[in-house]
């Protein structure tokens, strides 16, 4: 490429590097300048689509992101332009970028990374009990997904299932993801039988007798969930920790199966669990710090990204989603359509949109036909059988590619719905559907900071990256929150909740902020 001039042999670097001057000298060589070296950038001139080719090829990875795009600008000005104006555009840009809001926000995710393993309040000596053996109880989404991530790393993994046929359809799933790992190249197939050899199967529970850690990933149901601990409870050896997968459920109840509630913690791994960084690590009222402290430290040990929150419905993450869902569930109500609400999201950096999310998902999960009365648009969309992509339709209509488009059915269905309900639909501005599905998540972060349930607003923003997509480039939540202004967010606030109720009542801890002039970053 002519970055380099010459190549000194290993270790003679110095003599190299002499002998190279001597020569230049002898040679009686010109000094060579890079702004001279126009041969490169010559032959790129006037060939625009070099560039447009580019961005199109990596038009996914950059999306939002102002760097990337300036870099090529830079490049681009490097070949159409004289060196001296050209550096004055790179200047140009660098300048911008370094004292932009992109920047700040990325290098507030940089120091919030490592920020999010401190704990406060459980001390740095804190004895880490010896995990050498891992137990999984259920076998399915969550079970075979959290499994990888031990098998990836070295654990033995023993998984435990009520049914053969369910055991031996979790380990087949694993082992196929492993296939399709190897065959695309990420791993030799040696490598694919040794993560399998230490995965051992079993339908006996008392298997799990000598684990270090259980992770229990059975359906989320209080009383199975229960039963289980209470099982676990007289198997797993004492000293041992005992966790929960539970998206929703109180830990602290889950506890009270067990005679010693010291050793149960949540571990909230997200979809797909092999996956996704983001680990919310549960810290229930009895838990040890032992048992926090080592959590961590395996959370670290399997590659995840962990912050430590407290037991609330749907903890940190799916707290804050739930204000999202339902401001993007009133808005389609008043006026918008899906479409409408998935672009707006879309565009502000979210991989996709809530009604684009919950097509993926599937609108069945949770929905049974038996109790379905047809009382909200989800109980009407499941029983049409439009259930999301794997039925070929749901919000969207799907393409045999999965390509969504937008549904006129579902256009006819909300217009209905309004009209059965008395709602008189609005135009609805992009800004509105933009404010009242960020808004409320950034109050609610409020609301959690002041319940204590995270230990930091950047913990927040860690959360909501990692386990939601929110944008690299807005810092998160939070930091969004303070690059907008918290006085505007809560003026905003305000007006909502005077217009639409109290979903917009704003926290304590946002009316605090903006009185005392301060930033949710400070907290
Ligand atoms: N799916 C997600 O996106 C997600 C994300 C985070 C957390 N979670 C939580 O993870 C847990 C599991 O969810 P899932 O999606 O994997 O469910 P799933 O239905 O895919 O799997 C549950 C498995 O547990 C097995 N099981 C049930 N009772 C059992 C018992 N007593 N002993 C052994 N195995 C038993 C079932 O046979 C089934 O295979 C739930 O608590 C859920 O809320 C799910």
């Amino acid at each position: 490429m002519g970055l380099v001039d010459e190549l000194a042999e290993e270790g003679k670097l110095r003599e190299g590097a002499i002998a190279f001057a001597k020569k230049v000298v002898a040679e009686n060589r010109p000094l060579k300048k890079v702004r001279e070296m126009n041969d490169k950038v010559e032959a790129a001139r006037g060939k625009p689509e070099i560039f447009e080719n580019f961005r199109k090829a990596n038009a996914r990875k950059f999306r939002g992101f102002l760097a990337p795009e300036y870099n090529i600008q830079c490049i681009e000005a490097a070949v159409n332009l004289p060196f001296e104006e050209g550096i004055k555009v790179e200047q140009k840009l660098f300048r911008e970028l370094v004292t932009g809001t992109q920047s700040a926000a990325q290098r507030h995710v940089f120091f919030a990374e490592r920020q999010v393993w401190k704990l406060p309040d459980v001390p740095a000596d804190t004895p880490i009990i010896p995990v050498k053996k891992v137990g999984i109880i259920g076998a399915g989404t969550m079970g075979g997904g959290i499994a990888m991530n031990f098998l990836n790393t070295g654990f033995p993994v023993t998984i435990v299932e009520t049914k053969q046929d369910a055991l031996d359809r979790g380990i087949a799933t694993i082992r196929r993801n492993y296939e399709n790992s190897a065959k695309k190249g990420r791993f030799p197939m040696e490598e694919v039988e040794k993560r399998m050899g230490l995965l051992t199967g079993s339908l006996d529970m008392n298997d799990l007798a000598d684990c270090d850690l259980v992770i229990e990933a059975v359906f989320e149901n209080m009383d199975i969930k229960k039963d289980v601990f209470g099982k676990l409870d007289k198997i797993v050896k004492q000293g041992a920790i005992l966790a929960t997968n539970t998206s929703a459920l109180n830990i602290d109840e889950i506890a009270t199966a067990v005679k010693r509630p010291e050793a149960v913690i949540g571990l909230h791994f997200f979809s797909p669990a092999n996956v996704m960084r983001l680990l919310e690590v549960v810290r229930a009222d009895k838990t040890s710090n032992e048992v926090i402290a080592t959590s961590m430290q395996i959370a670290k040990k399997i590659g995840k990204i962990a912050a430590l929150v407290g037991v609330c419905p749907g903890f940190v993450g799916n707290r804050i989603l739930a204000q999202r869902q339902r401001e993007a569930q009133k808005l389609i109500m008043e006026g918008a359509m899906p479409w409408d609400v998935d672009r707006v999201l879309y565009d502000f950096g979210l991989p996709m949109g809530p009604f684009a999310m919950s097509d993926l998902a599937g609108l069945d999960i949770g929905w049974s036909k038996e109790k379905s009365k047809g009382e909200t648009l989800r109980d009407r969309l499941c029983e049409m059988d439009r259930r999301g992509q794997k039925t070929g339709a749901g919000y969207y209509d799907y393409d045999e590619n999965r390509n969504a488009k937008p549904s006129p059915v579902v256009e006819k269905m909300i217009l209905d719905y309004a009209a059965e309900k008395g709602i008189n639909r609005r135009t609805i501005s992009d800004d509105e559907i933009l404010e009242r599905c960020i808004y409320p998540m950034i109050n609610e972060g409020a609301k959690i900071l002041e319940e204590g349930k995270a230990i930091r607003s950047s913990d927040i923003d860690i959360v909501w990256i990692n386990g939601y997509g929110f944008p690299v480039y807005r810092g998160g939540p939070m930091f969004y929150g303070d690059t907008v202004g918290a006085d505007k967010v809560l003026a905003k606030m305000k007006e909502f909740q005077a217009k639409m109720g109290d979903d917009f009542k704003p926290a304590a801890l946002l009316e605090k902020i903006v009185a005392e002039g301060k930033r949710f970053g400070d907290y």
